[in-house]
This record gives C-alpha cells, sequence and structure tokens, in this order.
C-alpha cells in the first residue's frame, strides 16, 4: 500500500479529486466507485468545483457505490441513494442511467445483493475505487468477522457501525440494522484502490492497519493484498503511528 499523509482533511479531499481529475483526462469513459459517509463529501465538493470550472465532464462516466441501507428507499435522505445524488450527481452532468447502487428498497434484499453483483459484472472494469475505513476496521459495509463474503450481500451491522452513523439519524433507533454491500472480491477487482482517511476518530484503525499482518477482523488489512492501493491519511488520522 502506497501511504501519503497530508496535513487536513481538505488536503485529503483536494489529493483524491486531482487523483480522479488525471484519471478521467487520461480515459474518455471512466467506471468510479464511489463510497458514502462523511469522509468523501469534501471530494465530492471538489468535483462539483471542478466540473464547474469545466475541467471534469462526466457524460460518458458510469459509476458504482460501495453499499445501501436495506429498508430505505432512494428518496429517503438517508439513504447513500439520496446522499449521492444530492451531494454529487445532481450537480455534475452524468446521466442516472449509469449511477449504480444496490436497491435498499426491494422486497427481497438478497435477491438485490445477487442482481448486484450481476450489474458490476457487465462493467468492464472499475477504473478507481474510492473507499473510507470505519473505526472499526470495516471497507464499505464488510464488518469485522471470522470469514467475510466475497460478492455482493446482504449484513448485518455491528452495533459500533450503527453508533458510528446514529449521528445521521434522528435516532440510533432508526439506523437500519441491515445493509447491502460489496464484498471484498468486488472491491479488490477494481484496478486502482484509493482510501480516504482523516480524523482523530481513525488513528486507532490507522495504526492497527500498519501492523504487519491481515486479518478478516481488520477488513482494511486485506487491501494490502491489492497492488494499486493508495492511502490518504492526514495528520490526525496519522498522529499515532
Ligand atoms: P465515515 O465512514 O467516512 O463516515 O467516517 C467511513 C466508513 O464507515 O467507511
Amino acid at each position: 500500500m502506497e501511504i501519503k499523509i497530508v496535513k487536513d482533511y481538505q488536503a485529503v479531499s483536494e489529493l483524491a479529486a486531482s487523483e480522479i481529475e488525471s484519471l478521467m483526462n487520461s480515459k474518455e469513459e471512466v467506471v468510479l466507485g464511489l463510497a458514502t459517509g462523511s469522509t468523501p463529501v469534501g471530494l465530492y465538493k471538489e468535483l462539483v468545483k471542478m466540473y464547474q470550472q469545466e475541467k471534469l465532464d462526466f457524460s460518458k462516466t458510469t459509476t458504482v457505490n460501495l453499499d445501501e441501507y436495506v429498508g430505505l428507499k432512494g428518496s429517503h435522505p438517508q439513504s447513500y441513494r439520496y446522499f449521492m445524488n444530492d451531494l454529487l450527481f445532481n450537480h455534475i452532468n452524468i446521466d442516472l442511467k449509469n449511477t449504480h447502487l444496490p436497491d435498499g428498497a426491494s422486497e427481497n434484499p438478497q435477491q438485490a445483493a445477487v442482481d448486484y453483483e450481476e450489474e458490476l459484472s457487465k462493467l468492464e472494469t472499475i477504473d478507481l475505487q474510492i473507499l473510507g475505513i470505519g473505526t472499526n476496521g470495516h471497507i464499505a459495509f464488510n464488518e469485522p468477522d471470522d470469514r467475510l463474503s466475497l460478492s455482493t450481500h446482504v449484513v448485518n451491522l455491528l452495533p459500533s457501525t450503527i453508533e458510528d452513523n446514529a449521528r445521521f439519524f434522528e435516532s440510533i433507533d432508526e439506523v437500519p440494522k441491515t445493509a447491502i454491500t460489496m464484498g471484498v472480491g468486488s472491491i479488490m477487482k477494481a484496478q486502482r484502490i484509493i482510501v480516504l482517511v482523516s480524523g482523530k476518530s481513525k488513528a486507532p484503525i490507522v495504526a492497527q492497519l500498519m501492523d504487519d499482518y491481515v486479518s478478516t477482523q481488520l477488513p482494511a488489512s486485506l487491501l494490502k493484498f491489492h497492488p494499486r492501493v493508495l492511502l490518504i491519511i492526514d495528520e490526525d488520522a496519522a498522529s499515532l503511528l
């Protein structure tokens, strides 16, 4: 894993945006893997700014998102579909038909997971996957466990994730208990992966990630097997290194 430590959250966002800009300038039809949560918000602001400055054209871009809560329609403000539309897709010239997220509102989430994996398999590749890391080491919603699924699946969220994400909901009881997530295998198929990490709350997990081991109990550690991973960490998140 290549590691770049930068000053602060803004620097994380700008570096990630410039990596996406380079990719989009080098290839006409790009498939971007995108993430939700607090960390990529600054990146999406930068991408919108670059689009407004006519530095980026998303008309031939396809996106795939990592995960979605089970039981939330795309119109629900805490759904990841809403998040992506609100923070990025509604502000750039992307065709919404080319933006993919698992269908969290499906009556049959297991089938929705199978269908999403099928959608992913129809894409030539994911050129660049953006990831965050949970304070418990999860990537997407692949939670620490003895076994991890390779393909898209339905997952029971751990209490630590429900607690972390409660800040987005009126109360912790409203946080969905299950989600549909890309598996570690689907993520690892991306040509390149950029992991964004910011803030003191992530310092302990970043320190663990630097130890010389891999474990399904630390899902982000499996990224060490991928040949092209860049970790962009701000000074706060790197403070225990
Ligand atoms: P965060 O979430 O960006 O809101 O910290 C990261 C994650 O859970 O992957």
